[in-house]
């Protein structure tokens, strides 16, 4: 039965925290640049999350750029930067966000033995101490502080309960209790918050959170569980991006708890139809492709392929959709435009998109806009969002492609000549014979660049239907031990092919950069 959503009490609000920007862009190969995590920022206000954790500022001088950037420039949420224990990591949280309407510092420290004796290598006593200090630190400089005991569910629940009360002798307003490696049961995760409840009374004064891995499958159904044993704040990613498996999955969470409101009670202030739209933006800038089948956001979601399924839905949508489509977003576009729409309409159909863009950025979109409305008769605003999101990723230390010329036969093997812009402005050459024309291209590419990137994943998309459909290139390669991944986008599957490859050679070498300059940080799950 497809249930109705609105809004309940206070109590019943669950707060939306969303970590694509911090635990999601840990995902192996994704490295955003500061304009695209802007403009992902944006999207997620758009989408009504509660929280944005915008990242992890000591851990590079670019990721604390991105989340003071956001701080200054999106409004709405909450944005938070995230802290280890000590002193440098909060000064560096709080630096980042203190020019948010809405600033939130997060600090974590495990509490598990195995992390306590191994990977800290150090004393219960010693944790506890960090936990203290760390939080009054924060304290200093924001009254929004929230603390995690990493590891929690596999953390012995009586010191666990210790050290949260500790954060919250100090002032902390959120605890956060996290599944960090994905190991735990619903019922066995909300056990664990009810002894914590029980151990620790005041968390009924703050917001209690869940942070679910999805490791095994259930990191909706444990966040869930958390929140019927009493959390308030889920935290959760866009296409359930993050460490290894990922994170519980924010519009899995979000359609849950509006669909089965009635049951569940709980509710959320999401706009549920920006879903659609924001889960497109992630995959799109990470390269980071929706399954087909995936719950809400995947292609098939809302598809019939059983001729009785079929019937039923046109006799009556309810018989076997139990969500409606537009509740997503999805089906709602109307935006056409032709070559023959001016600046004018492209700056409203954008403006319609939720996108800005004035001055030299409008000239370039509606440069591309004009190329592309050429080839292609209907310009939609599933296009358009391709050709802005494409825009955004041009940055000018970047390698670009000049011009290329590929030969494809099958009487012999192609051949690809290509011209690339360095970052410094200088145009160079290269050629090479290839297995394919794809092969030829990006080893023309390679020689043209100078640098050997070896092709690790290539996946081509189209952004709508039709045969002149915008085609999207995701590639993931590896340069010197690294990996990164490049998206572009064109009406030419090689021109994109050609702007994906330039910029995951732009990125894996920042990447390469930014952690020789650093050193290695730890990192969290
Ligand atoms: O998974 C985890 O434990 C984390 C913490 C930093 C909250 O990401
Ligand atoms: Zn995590």
């Amino acid at each position: 039965m497809s249930e109705q959503a609105s809004h309940g009490t206070e109590g019943d609000r669950v707060r939306i925290f969303d970590t694509s920007l911090r635990d999601g862009e840990q995902s192996p190969g994704i490295s955003l640049n500061r304009q695209e995590k802007v403009e992902i920022a944006h999207q997620l206000s758009r989408l009504g999350v509660d929280v944005i954790e915008a990242g992890f500022p000591i851990t590079s001088p670019g990721d604390f750029e991105s989340v003071q950037a956001i701080a200054r420039e999106v409004h709405g949420p909450v944005i938070c930067g995230l802290a280890r224990t000590g002193a440098q990591d909060i000064d560096a949280a709080w630096n980042a966000v203190k020019d948010s309407e809405r600033p939130r510092i997060h600090t974590f420290i495990a509490t598990s033995d195995i992390h306590i004796e191994r990977k800290l290598q150090t004393t219960r006593e010693d944790v506890k101490g960090q936990a203290r200090a760390a939080v009054a630190h924060a304290k200093q400089y924001t009254d929004d502080v929230e603390f995690s005991p990493e590891d929690g569910s596999r953390s012995e629940v009586e010191f666990m309960a210790e050290v949260i009360q500790i954060a919250l002798d100090e002032g902390a307003t959120t605890i956060n209790v996290p599944d960090t490696v994905g190991y735990t049961m619903p019922h066995e995760y909300a056990a664990m918050f009810e002894e914590l409840y029980r151990l620790v009374p005041d968390l009924r004064n703050v917001v209690v959170s869940v942070h679910c891995h999805n490791d095994l499958g259930l990191a909706v159904s444990n966040s869930l569980a958390g929140l019927t044993a009493g959390c308030r704040q889920v935290e959760c990613a866009v296409n359930g991006i993050g460490e290894r498996a990922g994170n519980a999955s924010l519009e899995e969470i979000v359609m849950l708890l509006h669909t089965r409101q009635s049951s569940l009670g709980l509710w959320t202030g999401a706009n549920t139809r920006e879903i659609a739209r924001t889960s497109r933006l992630i995959s799109r800038l990470t390269g980071y492709a929706v399954q087909p089948n995936k719950a809400i956001v995947g292609r098939n979601a809302f598809a019939h392929e059983a001729g009785i399924h079929q019937d039923g839905v046109l006799k009556e949508r309810t018989t076997y959709e139990i969500m409606d489509a537009t509740t997503i977003g999805l089906e709602t576009n109307s935006i056409v435009l032709g070559k023959h729409s001016g600046r004018h309409a492209l700056r409203k159909a954008l403006e319609e998109l939720g996108f800005v863009v004035e001055g030299p950025a409008l000239n370039t979109a509606f440069r591309r806009f004009k190329e592309i409305a050429d080839k292609k008769k209907k310009v939609t605003a599933l296009d358009l969002e391709a050709i802005v999101s494409d825009e955004m990723r041009e940055s000018e230390s970047a390698y670009g492609l000049e011009w290329f010329d590929v030969e494809a036969s099958s009487s012999r093997s192609p051949l690809a000549r290509v011209g690339v812009r360095l970052p410094s402005g200088e145009v160079v050459e290269g050629s090479f014979t290839g297995d394919g024309p794809v092969d030829a291209f990006f080893s023309a590419l390679n020689a043209a660049t100078g640098h050997e990137g070896r092709l690790k994943e290539y996946h081509v998309s189209a952004v709508t239907g039709g045969r002149d459909a915008l085609g999207e290139v995701s590639v993931l390669l590896e340069l010197g031990g690294v990996l990164a991944t490049g998206q572009g986008v064109a009406t030419d599957i090689l021109e994109a092919s050609g702007r994906a490859y330039l910029r995951a050679i732009t990125n894996a070498l920042a990447e390469a950069s930014q952690q020789a300059a650093e050193g290695a940080v730890p990192t969290v799950a």
